[in-house]
């Protein structure tokens, strides 16, 4: 999540959402993210709404954060409503989630299920940084519910974590992978970053076999972005490192889905991998296919049925104001049916699965005729798929398809 919210209309202070909106909750799966905005250290490429505790300021901290989700939480069984269905995915991203005790995390999960219930076989994830886990921890962490563990693992070579300004070593996430298997998390996901200034391809092909080397389910595979205001940038301006390379990242693209797919892993969106159709992120789908999610937490983004809000940024002003009992709500944007469907090509163009044709207009239909015909999108039973080549020029398909 980045750390500037864009500017939108004013969000009630009972936080409710338009009646037309709340009339979809009904028909659309139900996801809950909350976010922990806490670090030990920031990581030099790092733009996250996260605070390490030196940040922080007064008026919030960490051990205060179950007690103020759980609070954000009542506001949302409000605001929602009786007719509603379970939750059938819970994602808790960061930040670093496990940089809290795993009771809090296990508190905050039970008041999910106490108010809303969760749907048989709900998928519940926490994001983790590896040097914040142990074989005890991740063991409570199951025990309290959790199904899914995903691990920020970056890169597997030491000079690479180096520059990222890692605090792990470079086998810590392959150790964790096998020590939440043997507390029974169902799925196991890594992180990788590719890009790094200095990263050879030789070195990305070493991280990319020692990630596989630790068996995971699921696998993210980014691009690194240099982000405005972060210490990597600043470090590229002062010419310390190169600029990150558009052919480098290509090439490590292509290579990474070289050696997933000769692994059995299958891309099922862009930058994801699953080693079985029931391996992929059904939390992350959720987000790409429309469903209906309330985030909790500072910055937090919620979709309820096309509208789109999302929270103040800072943890003090986020407890701030639910301990007032007003919405932690910064700012929403209630979305017309037109803007819907073009969000829905722009993230469903990006999944394996493709994009319907049907949802296209007859005129984008007539303009997919020339990424067709340059091998970048391929029809499928009706849909658009991306080829290889389409996967690394997504977003200028897309472009081209709205001109
Ligand atoms: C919230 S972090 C994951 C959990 C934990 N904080 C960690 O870093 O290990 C989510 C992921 O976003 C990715 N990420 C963050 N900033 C990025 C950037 N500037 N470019 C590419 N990927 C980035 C990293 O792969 C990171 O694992
Ligand atoms: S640990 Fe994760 S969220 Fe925290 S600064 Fe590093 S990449 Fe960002």
């Amino acid at each position: 999540m980045p750390s500037t919210l864009p500017d939108g209309d004013p969000v009630p202070t009972d936080g409710s959402v338009p009646e037309r909106s709340l009339a979809e909750v009904p028909t659309r799966p139900l996801s809950i993210y909350l976010h922990v905005p806490f670090c030990r250290s920031r990581c030099g490429y790092c733009d996250f709404n996260t605070y390490t505790a030196d940040e922080l300021g007064p008026g919030a901290s960490r051990g205060d954060w179950a007690d103020t989700a759980i609070a954000e939480l009542a506001l949302a069984d409000r605001v929602l409503g009786a007719d509603r269905p379970e939750v059938s995915t819970v994602f808790v991203g960061g930040g670093t989630p496990t940089l809290l005790p795993p009771a809090d995390l296990g508190r905050v999960l039970a008041e999910i299920e106490r108010r809303f219930g969760l749907a048989p076989g709900a998928e519940v994830t926490t994001e983790s940084n590896p040097d914040t886990v142990d074989a005890a921890s991740l063991a409570e962490l199951r025990a309290a519910g959790f199904t899914r563990i995903s691990f920020g693992m970056q890169s597997a070579d030491a000079g690479v974590l180096t520059i990222l300004d890692r605090e792990h070593t470079a086998g810590r996430a392959q150790t964790a992978v096998a020590e939440a298997r043997a507390v029974g998390f169902e799925s196991v996901s890594l992180d990788l970053i590719y890009g790094t200034p200095g990263e050879s391809l030789d070195s990305w092909r070493r991280t990319l076999d020692s990630a596989l080397a630790a068996e995971p389910d699921h696998l993210s595979a980014y691009a690194l972005i240099v982000e405005d205001g972060t210490r990597l940038a600043a470090r590229i301006r002062r010419g310390e490192l190169p600029m990150t390379d558009d052919d480098d990242l290509a090439d490590k693209y292509v290579l990474a889905d070289e050696v997933l797919s000769a692994a059995g892993l299958g891309w099922y969106e862009v930058s994801n991998w699953a080693r079985t159709p029931g391996d992929r992120c059904r939390h992350n789908l959720a987000y790409w296919q429309g469903g209906t999610w309330w985030g909790i937490g500072p910055g937090a983004h919620s979709h309820v049925g096309g509208t789109r809000f999302w929270n103040v940024k800072h943890p003090t002003a986020w407890a701030g104001r639910l301990a007032v009992g007003e919405s932690p709500g910064y700012a929403r944007e209630i979305l017309d049916p037109e803007t819907r469907r073009i969000e829905r090509i722009l993230l469903e163009l990006r999944l394996a699965e493709g994009l319907p044709l049907s949802v296209l207009t007859d005129s984008e239909r007539a303009r997919l005729a020339a990424p067709e015909q340059s091998g970048l999108v391929e029809l499928v039973e009706e849909r658009a798929v991306l080829t290889l080549r389409g996967r690394l020029l997504a977003d200028g398909v897309v472009r081209d398809l709205l001109d």
